[in-house]
């Protein structure tokens, strides 16, 4: 047993719904790791989980009796007494019918019931087939529940129990231990910032028809936005083509090319205490781009002519009167030494770099393993961890660089702004 100051759940109390998914299998250790860490866990299962899982398994772990049946428990009122006695509800695995009970405040079984009485912050870990999490009900009730200020984590992209390849496996079990630890004492560490923040790839021209743009996702950037934002700050967030859902909180500034892109960024410049650009920003685009459609055997097709963007920046860096700049570097090698030299070359306070070549890493995953690199030399090599993780370090490295350092770029301690 870790010593107590390790138990970050010491004392509080967790209601753990369990629905009817394979995935049901991985609640078991999040209520092992959860007890461990001090938390007084119940569970609380459907019965379509019950076929995946037996409740004692769950009773031996918790050291508490699972409840399981609306009608058995009626004398005890378990569907008030339990979220009365809750810090915190969680749902791991969520299935699309219980995701689309809570939105609809269906309760024909114990836990859908439990949730209409249910007062405490609510944490949703869905598990679906990928066809299922893509399907218009289900982003519908994501986004009603969100808009209630229900925690809905995204699952993640891989092989599913059908054998098929698609979004829809449960998150990590640590990005759900974040997400309840977030939930029970939020951070407000950010309160009183003023984040810009640049994400997802931009898109240059040729034709009407063609662009020339890179593989972002946007989803680093999205992930920072979401945390910066939950931790307090105000956050606009610039953000090129991409397929995510914007933050809840967070205004969000559609753009299209590099040049948008610099003129919205430097545009609320000077709104912003901290600049983090996470865009892959083209460096080129093509000089003429033609109003009508080429043909495809037209030399101007063959032979581009591009010319550069401009750094968007080192534009604002030569501007900033008190910001903090963080840039991320993209690279397929030698990535601290190139992260250095951005970082040199842009004037930044913090460089994110990683090695997009490496697995699990770069454009299009939920993972990134990242360097972090700050004004002052410090170089901190991070392990692979989900996105989101990834965002809440980058942010506590900010905040760090701002305590500790007083480079010529820092005038005023980052938390006095
Ligand atoms: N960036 C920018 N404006 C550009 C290109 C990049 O502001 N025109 C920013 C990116 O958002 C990122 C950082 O600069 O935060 C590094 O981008 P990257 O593409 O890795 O570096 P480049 O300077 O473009 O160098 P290279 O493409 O040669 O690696």
């Amino acid at each position: 047993m870790p010593p107590a100051a390790n138990l970050r759940f010491l004392g509080k109390r967790i209601l753990l719904g369990v629905s009817g998914s394979i995935a049901a299998y991985k609640a078991v250790g999040l209520v092992r790791d959860l007890v461990q860490e001090g938390a007084e866990v119940t569970v609380v299962m459907t019965e379509s989980a019950t076929r995946f899982v037996r409740p004692l398994t769950f009773e031996v772990l918790s050291g508490h009796s699972v409840a399981t049946d609306l009608f058995a428990a009626s004398q005890e009122m378990l569907h008030l007494t339990l979220p009365e006695r809750a810090d915190v509800m969680v749902i791991a695995p969520a299935t699309a019918n219980v995701l689309a009970k809570c939105a609809l405040g269906l309760a024909d079984d114990l836990l859908s019931t439990i949730l209409l009485s249910a007062g405490c912050p609510l944490i949703l870990a869905p598990a679906m087939d990928g066809g299922m999490w893509d399907h218009a009900a289900v982003k519908a009730h994501t986004e009603t529940l969100r808009g209630r200020g229900v925690t809905v984590l995204e699952p993640e992209e891989g092989p599913l129990a059908s054998g098929r390849v698609g979004r829809g496996r449960l998150t990590e079990e640590r990005v759900i231990l974040a997400a309840i630890e977030a939930r029970l004492s939020p951070r407000r560490d950010w309160v009183c910032q003023r984040v810009l923040l640049s994400a997802g790839p931009t898109q240059e021209a040729i034709d009407p028809v063609r662009y020339i743009s890179n593989r972002s996702s946007g989803k680093m950037g999205y992930a920072v936005a979401q945390a910066a934002r939950e931790r307090g700050a105000e956050v606009v967030l610039v953000s090129g083509p991409t397929a995510l859902e914007v933050p809840r909180g967070v205004e969000h500034v559609p753009v299209c090319t590099a040049e948008e892109m610099g003129k919205a960024l430097i545009s609320r410049f000077a709104w912003s205490t901290v600049v983090i650009m996470a865009a892959a920003v083209a460096d080129v685009r093509p000089k003429r781009p033609s109003p009508e459609k080429i043909k495809k055997g037209a030399t101007s097709l063959q032979r581009l002519e591009m010319e550069p963007t401009g750094d968007i920046l080192e534009m604002l860096a030569k501007q900033r009167t008190s910001q903090v700049l963080v840039g991320f570097a993209a690279e397929t090698g030698h990535v601290i030494e190139h992260a250095k030299e951005k970082l040199g070359r842009k004037g930044l306070d913090l460089i994110v770099g990683n090695n997009i070549a490496a697995e699990g890493s770069g454009f299009g995953t939920d993972t990134n393993a990242a360097v972090l690199v700050d004004r002052d030399g410090h170089v901190t090599q991070l392990d692979l961890m989900p996105k989101r993780i990834l965002a809440d370090r980058i942010l506590d490295a900010v905040l760090g660089l701002a305590w500790t350092s007083k480079g010529p770029a820092q005038t005023r301690p980052l938390g006095k702004m």
